[in-house]
């Protein structure tokens, strides 16, 4: 779909060109791109500033049908975000009754010193392929279509340089629009069972090496606290193992997926209100395949296992209860005291049987886990807990590094009391409401031994309610991006 291009203003045919500027000075080296750029200076209604948008059609003397020009404010706060959120707009603006294309110019001078142009090019890229993205399943009939071509304007001199940049960026954008389009698949269209078919389909495409337990071999193993959310529903709880396994690789990560294909809530069922969403809850799976699948389509050296816990919390007469007590697959044993705390259940065994099995130097879990963490940190911004200082640093730089932002929220030892229980060696949730996104991270701690461990609560970022820059409403492929980025660097 992303194409570079040289060519010169006068001779670029296309339907839309996209021309991302500033309110002060010129930002393209082309003289006949910054002739044009500093047309909008004859608009009134239209400053530059940032999220400001105007068109004008049928520039006089070019093979172009339609301008746009989207605002940036001012040059020296630009920054990657800003370019990736300017490339989006410009593109969704660009979209039609019929499919058709686009030419996006890829600002080169005038930069701030910390956004080469290098990265501009990779923003702006980003932005223009997730805008871009849609669900095509489900609408027999549509208004506006996706553009078929997205050719990135640049100057001849960098295509050989960039040509690499914008390969790497194709790869984890596909991977992040393959992760947002099983979060918008519908529960009915996605039961555990056919979710990892699904997803297996396409990492044995991209030459990872797939593994799945039925509910039988789950049982086998021991794994009572997955069974125990699974009991409820008539499509049995699976587990997806993807192994990316390069030759002579000698370091294993092992990343983790919550994968609830509709958290109901169970017995202690969720009210009108909480409960419409929830087909989401499998966001942290969905955003763990996808990674291991991009790794591998980036060629990553090292051997990355992503462990996919896969499950329907649901309410039936054979529903796990709040008081039952489970033996989970590290042997200890857990008081459930509400079936809806069941994200934390699926991650013990996973964890537990991934640390286990592959012995990894290091293990992160992403999960819609926590309402909680949502009340904290808003629907933006990413609950990360880690005591591996090193970790830790290494998530926060790539979450800068990609916008996928996360904020570092403590596991404090005084508050692993909360977690007591009479019977059983602890229960699933804490006496009272407060702390809920810790409460949940400390419980995930007791099923990691000392293995270097990460947990991401994305309940908050995996889904937007409206649609953003470079995002149509519904999954965000929140972790993606992230994981690749951390991946590259660990
Ligand atoms: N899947 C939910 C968390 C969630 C909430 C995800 C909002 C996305 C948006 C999770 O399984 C859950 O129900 N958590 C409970 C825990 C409580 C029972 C301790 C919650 O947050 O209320
Ligand atoms: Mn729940
Ligand atoms: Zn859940």
């Amino acid at each position: 779909m992303l194409q570079l291009t040289s060519q010169d203003l006068s001779r670029i045919k296309a339907d839309t060109l996209i021309i991302p500027v500033c309110d002060d000075g010129v930002l393209y080296r082309s003289a006949s791109l910054a002739r044009w750029a500093q047309k909008p200076e004859t608009i009134s209604s239209f400053s530059a500033a940032a999220e400001e948008i105007v068109d004008i059609y049928q520039p006089e003397g070019l093979p172009i049908e339609r301008m746009v020009f989207v605002g940036m404010g001012p040059s020296d706060e630009l920054n990657a975000e800003g370019l990736r959120q300017a490339a989006g707009r410009g593109i969704r603006r660009a979209w039609r009754d019929r499919p058709g294309n686009a030419v996006l110019a890829v600002p080169d001078i005038n930069l701030p010193a910390a956004l080469k142009p290098e990265q501009a090019l990779a923003a702006a890229a980003e932005g223009a392929y997730l805008a871009n993205h849609t669900l095509a399943a489900y609408k027999t009939k549509r208004k506006k279509y996706p553009l078929k071509g997205i050719r990135l304007l640049v100057e001849a001199q960098h295509t050989r340089a960039f040509r690499r940049i914008l390969k790497r960026v194709a790869l984890t954008c596909q991977g992040t629009a393959l992760a947002r389009d099983w979060v918008n698949l519908p529960a009915n269209d996605k039961p555990p069972r056919d979710l990892a078919v699904m997803i297996a389909q396409e990492a044995s495409q991209a030459g990872v090496a797939t593994k799945l337990m039925d509910a039988r071999q789950l049982k086998r193993h021991q794994m009572g606290a997955l069974l125990a959310v699974g009991a409820g529903s008539r499509q049995p709880p699976q587990m997806l193992i993807l192994d990316h396994k390069p030759p002579r690789s000698r370091d294993t990560v092992v990343l983790v997926g919550k994968g609830v294909t509709f958290d109901a809530g169970g017995l202690n069922l969720k009210p009108t209100g909480s409960i419409e969403m929830m087909k989401i809850d499998m966001a942290g799976a969905a955003a763990v395949a996808a990674a291991v699948i991009t790794a591998a389509r980036l060629g990553l050296k090292k051997r990355i296992v992503g462990v996919l816990p896969l499950v329907e919390n649901m309410v039936s007469g054979t529903a796990f209860r709040p008081g039952d007590i489970v033996r989970s697959y590290s042997g200890q044993t857990i008081e459930i005291g509400n079936t809806d705390a069941e994200g934390r259940l699926i991650l013990a065994d996973a964890l537990a049987y991934a640390i286990k099995h592959y012995r990894p130097g290091c293990i992160i879990d992403l999960a819609t886990l926590t309402g909680a963490c949502v009340v904290a940190l808003g629907d933006r911004i990413a609950g990360l807990f880690s005591a591996d200082t090193d970790l830790r640093e290494q998530i926060l730089a790539s979450s800068r590094h990609t916008h996928e932002r996360c904020w570092a929220l403590p596991l404090p030892d005084d508050y692993r009391e909360l977690l007591k229980s009479d019977l059983a060696d602890m229960r699933n949730i804490g006496p009272g409401r407060w702390g809920g996104a810790i409460v949940a991270a400390l419980f995930l701690s007791r099923f990691v031994g000392d293995t270097p461990w990460a947990h991401i609560d994305i309940a908050g970022p995996a889904h937007t309610r409206k649609a953003n820059a470079y995002g149509e409403a519904g999954g965000t492929g929140f972790g993606v991006r992230l994981l690749c980025d951390l991946l590259e660097r660990l």
